[in-house]
């Protein structure tokens, strides 16, 4: 792999940081200096160091996002704007994924990896995780509307769902909408909007405020993402490890 690409994937810098680096001298393998960004290394082999502080090799990349209204859950698209997009310059990488995918208008908790295996692991039927959406919705829904998805509903097109967790946060009488949480362990096409559709009633703001024990980061505002912490990978592999209760 050439030293440059390897510099830049660690996200040491943009292309530009990384030249300059290399150019100022302060890049060295197996201690001695690198002059061009185009010799290859190793990077499981050799020493790799900035200023003389090692840059480890990490294959993966693992980030909480917020995800705005009016973006896309896609790595590209030819017009519209995608999760991708709101990476900065150090941090992209072109291996990156959203995990499963929210609506262009449904705000809230997204992660993004190049770890394909723990994506596949976590939206496999097998494993799938639990996803707690908060959801303001048309007219006034009762405790007992919402307990029908408790044993699973046949939504208007057939499509038999799992068992469902939802519960009533308020009603807001003068405005005329409800607010409430579902908790669904699959994630079909605008699941929660079709369900809430079998009630007669339709989703106004859809907001995902956790996925599997990972809850939506206070204080990380829409549009903005961070690495998680070790904590928080571990925690979504052990969800990951999790067979879903039947
Ligand atoms: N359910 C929906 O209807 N939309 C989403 O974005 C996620 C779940």
């Amino acid at each position: 792999m050439r030293i440059d690409k390897f510099l830049h994937a660690m996200r040491i810098g943009t292309r530009t940081q990384v030249r300059r680096l290399i150019k100022d001298g302060q890049i060295t393998t197996n201690g001695e200096p690198v002059i061009s960004g185009k010799q290859q290394i190793n990077p499981g082999s050799d020493v790799v160091c900035l200023d003389d502080v090692q840059v480890r090799y990490q294959e993966y990349f693992y980030y909480v996002m917020n995800k705005p209204l009016g973006v896309i859950t896609a790595t590209t698209d030819s017009s519209a704007k995608t999760v991708m997009d709101l990476f900065n310059k150090t941090d992209f990488r072109d291996d990156l994924f959203p995990v499963g995918r929210l609506d262009k208008d449904t705000e809230g908790i997204l992660v993004i990896t190049n770890d394909g295996a723990l994506s596949h692991a976590l939206m496999s039927p097998a494993h799938h995780v639990t996803k707690l959406y908060e959801a303001e919705v048309t007219g006034e829904i009762t405790a007992e509307q919402l307990a029908t998805f408790n044993a699973g509903i046949t939504l208007k097109d057939g499509t038999l769902l799992k068992p469902a967790e939802a519960e009533l946060v308020a009603f807001h009488e003068i405005e005329n909408f409800t607010t409430i949480r579902i908790a669904i362990h699959e994630g079909k096409y605008h699941q929660v909007k079709r369900m809430v559709g079998t009630l007669g009633e339709r989703v106004v703001e859809l907001k995902r405020i956790k996925f599997g024990s990972l809850a939506l980061p206070i204080g990380l505002l829409a549009g903005n993402y961070r690495a998680l912490t070790d904590d928080e990978l571990q925690a979504l592999k052990a969800d990951a490890e999790q067979p879903v209760a039947e």
